[in-house]
């Protein structure tokens, strides 16, 4: 990533500049033999009017013309030749090529009346050829022709070409430097919050601030969010395990107790051995009654929990569960009534749900006084279906009401083992209507009583 940033601050920082700078020099040695080309076909202009007026192509020896044909040959650094009609070269600043004939094709081209000019790179050099006319200016007399010399015009624009290249350099390692201080800037703070995970890998768990950029605090906040959340969870999973345990030993304590104890007595009466054996057997259901709850916790929790959804009558349903439930109220001479507002069905998990009910008239029965009163009752509107549970029991103190959905929470812990619970029944319900996407209330008053009411909608949300 740093890698690409530096390139990248390189590239954009020293690539614009450089280019510009070698196209402002194309153009410069353009502008300049275009326009020292101006110069010469305006001077040679001049002396070809000159020289047809001084009727140099028959005389040679004006020496005003020659004097001027030799000062702007040595102005321009160039040869000028002059050739008559017979294409004869009559005259040469450089006297190599005079008698000579020249029939080159820019010559025979200026006998049409035709100009030219031509610059060869390679040459180094401008050729003007322009025509000699008579004085009526109707006729083609000759031709004059210049041959100058832009060596020092390429030259100079070598020299700034060198210069640029030792521009170039001077940039690309100021742009190189800053490209690394910029990149190291902004690379600083994302290496601080992988140090920090890293470290987390391995069980640093705290969590991390990098405050240096917004981007960076907006990842250090996620990040946090996640550590809470994945903290949160390694918390309860180890209390989870903690109660599990120690739920899971005390039956088997008691068993070991009881057994020993029948096992210390050398004669016990067959009498002392039924009830014992009897308490080891209830141990056992507790046991096992303390596993199937688990159990059922665990494939409630597990994600891929798919309900067994069903077009159910949950005023059928709730009539069995009470039946089911009337040997346990009649045994304390609890009233259990059941009032339904309207016939409702909804779209349900009948197991599930019947399984969260049973809980919760179990618990209003089992927290209840002697001779006391449970009541159920069944409503619904165009969305949802409710159930409420009310019982005129022991009550839930304030403190306890926020916890009592939790696994293992038990508000007494002596009258609850008493009573047989473990306190994972209210968790169990609690989820079955999560997964139901419902929820659950509870309202009650220490000593006078507990209501729990359920909503859940009556179509089921997937
Ligand atoms: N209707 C109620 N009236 C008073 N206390 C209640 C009532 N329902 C629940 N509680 C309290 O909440 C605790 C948790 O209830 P929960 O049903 O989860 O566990 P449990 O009844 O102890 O055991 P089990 O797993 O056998 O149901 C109970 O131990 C009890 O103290
Ligand atoms: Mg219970």
């Amino acid at each position: 990533m740093r890698l690409w940033i530096f390139c990248l601050l390189v590239f954009c920082s020293f690539l614009p500049a450089h280019l510009a700078g070698q196209l402002l020099l194309r153009g410069s040695l353009s502008d300049q033999i275009e326009s020292r080309t101006q110069e010469l076909q305006y001077q040679l202009n001049t002396l070809s009017k000159q020289l047809a007026k001084a009727g140099y192509l028959d005389d040679q020896n004006v020496v005003s013309v020659n004097s001027e044909l030799s000062l702007l040959s040595d102005i321009y650094d160039g040869r000028i030749m002059i050739v008559d009609r017979t294409f004869e070269i009559i005259k040469d600043t450089y006297a190599i090529d005079e008698g000579k004939y020249n029939v080159s094709e820019g010559v025979l081209r200026c006998f049409q009346g035709e100009a030219s000019s031509v610059y060869s790179k390679r040459a180094q050099r401008i050729q003007i050829i322009l025509p000699i006319y008579d004085a009526g200016l109707a006729q083609v007399n000759g031709a004059v022709i210049m041959t100058s010399s832009t060596r020092v015009i390429e030259n100079m624009v070598d020299s700034y070409y060198e210069m640029a290249g030792v521009i170039d350099l001077v940039m690309l390692i100021c742009a190189a430097f800053l490209a690394f201080f910029l990149s190291s800037l902004l690379v600083r703070p994302l290496k601080k919050v992988t140090e920090a995970i890293n470290k987390a890998a391995f069980g640093d768990m705290d969590l991390v601030e990098v405050k240096d950029c917004v981007e960076t605090e907006r990842i250090c906040g996620a990040y946090n969010q996640t550590l809470t959340r994945l903290k949160t969870l390694d918390e309860s999973r180890q209390e989870f395990v903690s109660n599990v345990s120690h739920e899971l030993k005390t039956p088997l304590a008691s068993i070991r107790v009881l057994a020993d104890s029948l096992m210390s007595m050398e004669e016990a009466p067959v009498e002392l051995y039924r009830e014992f054996m009897g308490d080891i057997s209830d141990e056992i259901d507790r046991e096992s009654t303390i596993i199937e709850d688990l159990l059922t916790l665990v494939r409630l929790d597990k994600s891929s929990t798919e309900l067994k959804v069903g077009q159910i009558s949950i005023n059928e349903m709730l009539e069995l569960v009470l039946k089911r439930l009337s040997p346990l109220a009649q045994k304390r001479n609890i009233e259990l009534v059941l009032e339904s507002f309207r016939p409702v069905v909804a779209e349900i998990d009948e197991v599930k749900l019947t399984l969260a009910v049973t809980n919760l008239v179990e618990n209003a029965i089992k927290y209840n006084i002697d001779d006391g009163w449970v009541r159920v009752s069944l409503n619904a509107d165009h969305n949802f279906f409710y159930i409420k549970v009310q019982d005129s029991g022991l009550g839930i103190p304030e403190e306890a009401q926020g916890k009592v959905f939790e696994r293992f929470y038990r508000v007494d812990k002596a009258r609850s083992r008493e009573t047989g619970g473990t306190g994972l029944g209210l968790a169990i319900t609690y989820s079955v209507i999560q997964l139901h996407h419902g929820a659950i209330k509870l309202y009650s008053k220490e000593g006078e009583g507990s209501t729990f009411t359920v909503r859940i909608p009556l179509i089921y949300i997937a």
